[in-house]
């Protein structure tokens, strides 16, 4: 039997999951750079935040990657960069002063529940977030 009110409820409960899907996500890529990077890297990326002064090496200009690096955005080499853990400028006497981020997501892996089994996913998710959001603000 066709029942309307039913049939609308059902119509009605559709628009609202598609407005739903429709929202943007949280956009984990900035949170990460603002909570993370913006200290040191500026809250828009040029280069200059708050610890610039005590650093030896000046943070780089986030904004130009892809003009520096022939017009594409260079995921491979930033993702290693931010990553660090193959880095070559490591040890004691290493010159980085970009902290290895691979190995604090990973101990963040461990230290949040639900995550520890994964650790290296954990690390890809927080790389990939902050990929993207860096390809978003790269100087046209
Ligand atoms: C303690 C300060 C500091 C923090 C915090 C920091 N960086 Fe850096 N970063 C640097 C410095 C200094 C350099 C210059 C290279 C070096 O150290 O040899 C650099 C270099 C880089 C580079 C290489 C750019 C190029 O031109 O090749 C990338 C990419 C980068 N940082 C991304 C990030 C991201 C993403 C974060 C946050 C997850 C972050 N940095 C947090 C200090 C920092």
């Amino acid at each position: 039997m066709y029942e309307p009110s039913k049939t609308l409820a059902s119509i009605g409960l559709a628009l609202v999951t598609a407005a739903a899907w429709a929202q943007p996500r949280a956009d984990e890529g900035k949170m990460e750079y603002d909570a993370h990077c913006a200290i040191c890297h500026g809250a828009t990326g040029s280069g200059n935040g708050e610890m610039r002064r005590w650093l030896t090496k000046a943070p780089s200009d986030l904004t130009t990657l892809s003009k520096r690096y022939g017009g594409a955005f260079p995921n491979q080499l930033v993702w290693e960069v931010i990553d660090g853990r193959t880095s070559l400028d490591l040890g004691l006497h290493g010159s980085r002063e970009m902290p290895v981020w691979g190995q604090r997501y990973r101990q963040e892996a461990f230290a949040q529940a639900g995550t520890a089994a994964q650790p290296e996913w954990y690390v890809r998710n927080r790389i990939v977030a902050l990929l993207d959001y860096l390809s978003r603000i790269q100087a046209k």
